[in-house]
């Protein structure tokens, strides 16, 4: 099925939540519904972004600034738009993003405490109206979510080299969780809180319910892809 315009989900949370997990199974449902779609992530998402986000998020002696970090974050985050995300659109098709630009304001605003007027001049200008339609919020203490992540290995079977945000203290991590709340509270049409403290089907079932009343001419197969 292709729609005239695609539609854009985007996946955020906190380090462990389990976004990749359900993004699996939405992507399965989509195919399975005949859903032409992209499955991307920030950032990311192609390969001057990739570029970027080795220097972004792999443990190592880079100690950017806040701001340079925002600014790398959506110099990625212009090339991904220009290249991947507003072209899928155009053609009908869905795109389903790991982390966008809430992530900016939570981890760069709230967690590391730049003003957030700075954020979002950098939101209007880079990202502009091409917000996602709705975003799923994956909301995890970071007492379980942290060493949850830790313990990640890859798909590839590698274990998980990305730890410069997930290495930090507790107190941020605390402070991602509260950030990504105050999203929520602040767009709820778009935003919507998972509990990502139920079992993996449980929370499949939640988004699905959300994005169904959202886009009830999808039809989803009783028995969810894992
Ligand atoms: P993840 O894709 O494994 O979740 O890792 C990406 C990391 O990058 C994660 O710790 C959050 C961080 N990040 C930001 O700090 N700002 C952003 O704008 C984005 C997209 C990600």
């Amino acid at each position: 099925m292709t729609l005239p315009y695609g539609v854009f989900i985007s996946f955020e949370g906190g380090e462990g939540a389990g976004k990749s997990s359900q993004i699996a199974r939405l992507c399965a449902t989509l195919k399975s519904c005949g859903i032409d779609h992209i499955r991307t992530r920030e950032p990311g998402g192609c390969v001057e972004a990739e570029t970027l986000r080795d220097l972004l998020v792999r443990d190592s002696h880079n100690n950017w600034t806040p701001k340079t970090e925002l600014m790398l974050m959506n110099a990625a985050r212009h090339e991904h738009l220009e290249k991947v995300i507003r072209p899928a659109l155009k053609d009908g098709r869905w795109v389903i993003c790991d982390r966008f630009c809430d992530s900016s304001l939570v981890y760069q605003g709230y967690a590391r405490g730049m003003d957030l007027s700075v954020i979002e001049k950098y939101r209007a200008d880079i990202v502009g109206s091409t917000m996602p339609n709705l975003t799923f919020v994956l909301d995890v203490d970071p007492m379980i979510g942290i060493p949850r992540s830790r313990g990640n290995v890859h798909e590839n079977g590698q274990v998980n080299q990305e730890t410069r945000f997930e290495n930090l203290e507790m107190s941020f991590h605390e402070k991602v969780r509260e950030g990504f709340k105050k999203v929520v509270l602040n767009d709820p049409d778009r935003c919507h809180l998972i509990d990502a403290h139920k079992n993996q089907n449980e929370v499949y079932m939640d988004m699905m319910s959300i994005l169904l009343q959202k886009y009830p001419l999808l039809s989803v197969p009783k028995n969810t892809p894992n």
